[in-house]
């Protein structure tokens, strides 16, 4: 049984600002010294257990640093292949995933947002150890801590919603392959992949992870990794001459 990561990277990044102009997409902005990419293939890369690490870039990508993400190793595949959106790049990933390793139907992919840059090889392995032989897959996800309130029209409280039972989801979320590409097939209009496996009545196993694992998404975001990733040490903090 063999694992691979897969990692869409076909966005735009619209929230970050990328419509008023801004040239570089979200993808490839420079945090803790690195593109914000770079952090998410890395950790995916340091991974014993991933056999290759797969990254959808979209086909028109001018921006992709080919050079400086060969350093992570000959487990790094490129596929030129992203969609309109986010299940449309991980659905033309996984039938390049097959172009490029054959069928691998029962084998686990592991996708990953290439906006979620504080991932570390301890979540990665929980999460596979966790999900186990489950054909359902799972997905990190963290327990909802703040108390949730649904919005009536001109940004006043309607209610109050119960939080019990309620997770955020995040990625990876781990899958096996032929299960996802029918599930996303099926349900393409999902904004996750576990939404696609619940469509076909799987239940995807919730991995508590922490909310460390964030992802980058409004430039404030920008700020909070950037403390997370020198915080942990692998980049040094940043000193007076840069
Ligand atoms: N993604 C993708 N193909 C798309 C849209 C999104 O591969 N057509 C990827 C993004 O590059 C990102 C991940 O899906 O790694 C999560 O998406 P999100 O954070 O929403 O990024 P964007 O879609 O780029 O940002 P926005 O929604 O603000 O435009
Ligand atoms: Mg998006």
């Amino acid at each position: 049984m063999s694992y691979y990561a897969l990692v869409p990277a076909a966005g735009s990044g619209s929230r970050m600002g990328a419509s008023s102009g801004r040239a570089l997409p979200k993808q490839y902005l420079p945090l803790a010294g690195k593109p914000l990419i770079w952090h998410a293939l890395s950790a995916l890369c340091a991974t014993p257990a991933i056999a290759a690490v797969f990254v959808v870039l979209a086909p028109d990508d001018v921006a992709w640093p080919g050079e400086e993400m060969a350093a992570l190793g000959e487990r790094l595949h490129v596929l030129r292949c992203g969609g309109e959106t986010r299940a449309e790049s991980v659905t033309n990933g996984l039938r390049g995933m097959v172009s490029e390793l054959g069928m691998i139907d029962d084998d686990w992919v592991l996708v990953h947002d290439a906006a979620r840059p504080c991932l570390d090889v301890a979540m990665v392995e929980r999460l596979i150890a966790e999900v186990g032989d489950d054909d359902a897959g799972g997905l990190l996800a963290v327990p909802v801590a703040d108390t949730l309130k649904l919005c009536e029209e001109h940004g006043r409280v309607r209610q109050t919603v119960p939080r019990d039972g309620l997770w955020q989801a995040q990625t990876p979320q781990m899958f096996r392959h032929r299960l996802l590409l029918d599930a996303l097939e099926f349900a393409p209009q999902v904004t996750d992949e576990a939404s696609a496996m619940e469509s076909l009545g799987l239940m995807p196993k919730l991995v508590a992870a922490d909310i460390g694992n964030l992802k980058v998404t409004y430039p404030q975001d920008l700020k909070l990794a950037e403390w997370i990733l020198r915080s942990r040490q692998a980049v040094p903090p940043a000193t007076a001459h840069g």
